[in-house]
């Protein structure tokens, strides 16, 4: 084991046997151990879900690995933002007993030849639309990460709703003994979605960017009323094209399945746009208040 940041006193793993040795014991011991799977420039998304993880295991490791195989070759993998001994800092803040490290050569050493392929959740229609590999390398990653460190409890951010939702399924199709746990989305006061992607933002993108979540908000107000949603969304979709977005998605879906919503209890509003250069997601919960149909489409 060697330390990044030797001014830190939490304990830096670099290579799975590092990790496997350091955890060891605390299983042994018996207390639950907690992973909270990360690509780094963390802020305050992340260490919500640290401080949720910490509620309900002795120990907690965060893992930071800017995961080349959830990338598309035109997608931002070299510029996606590093800065491990700011992540660092702020780990220190909230208390973490280890940080797993590693880098590409140690994920996926030469001859590495095993994706994990899914459908279901993977296969919805949304990111995986525009985005065919990204599921594919996120449910490889994070299938060795839950092999190498094997925790008890993993959590990731309900911000990538559909990501949460394909990662329940693997660790359920493989018989992965570990819960998988949502963190809800954190936001910065106007609305905006807290994402390591946000410092792609230019000044008056960012003072755009929170209308996402306004739009949201007012579908889901709108289904409340018993309005149908169908103009609803269209007249978000509208709104966000003159505001500068470029679409992507905005959909409701049932929030277990993340097929098509036909009245469900639980719902989920998914959007997705580009701003200039930035492709921002966002999503909320929205349930249904009756079972009356006009509410439908
Ligand atoms: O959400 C993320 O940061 C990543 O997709 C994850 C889950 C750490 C896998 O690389």
């Amino acid at each position: 084991m060697s330390d990044p940041a030797s001014s830190h006193s939490i304990p830096c793993c670099l290579t799975v046997r590092d990790i496997r040795s350091l955890v060891a014991p605390w299983r042994q011991a018996g207390g639950r151990i907690a992973l909270v799977p990360t690509m780094g420039a963390l802020h305050e998304g992340h260490l919500s879900l640290v401080r949720q993880a910490r509620q309900q295991a002795e120990r907690v490791v965060v893992s930071i690995f800017v995961n080349p195989a959830q990338f598309a070759p035109h997608e931002d993998f070299s510029s996606y933002p590093r800065q491990l001994q700011r992540d660092l800092d702020l780990l220190q803040t909230v208390g973490i007993d280890a940080v797993f490290t590693p880098d590409a050569a140690v994920m996926y050493p030469a001859g590495f030849a095993t994706t994990i392929s899914m459908t279901g959740p993977a296969a919805a229609g949304l990111e995986d639309a525009s985005r065919p590999v990204f599921f594919n390398g996120v449910a490889t990653v994070v299938a060795k990460l839950l092999v190498q460190v094997a925790p008890d409890l993993a959590i990731f951010g309900e911000k990538d709703f559909q990501q949460l939702a394909v990662l329940k399924q693997l660790v359920l199709d493989l018989d992965l003994p570990v819960a998988v746990q949502g963190g809800p989305t954190m936001r910065e006061a106007d609305g905006l979605a807290m994402s390591s992607r946000n410092v792609y933002l230019s000044e008056p993108e960012r003072a755009i960017a929170p209308a996402l979540h306004h739009v949201l908000q007012n579908i889901k107000a709108g289904v409340a009323a018993r309005q149908a949603v169908s103009p609803l969304i269209a007249t978000a979709k509208t709104e966000l094209e003159q505001a500068g977005f470029k679409m992507d998605y905005l959909v409701l879906r049932d929030a277990v399945t993340l097929g098509e919503w036909h009245g469900q209890l639980q719902g989920r509003l998914l959007v997705a746009a580009w701003l200039g250069k930035t492709r921002l997601i966002d999503n909320i919960a929205v349930d249904r208040v009756d079972t009356d149909r006009h509410i439908k489409d």
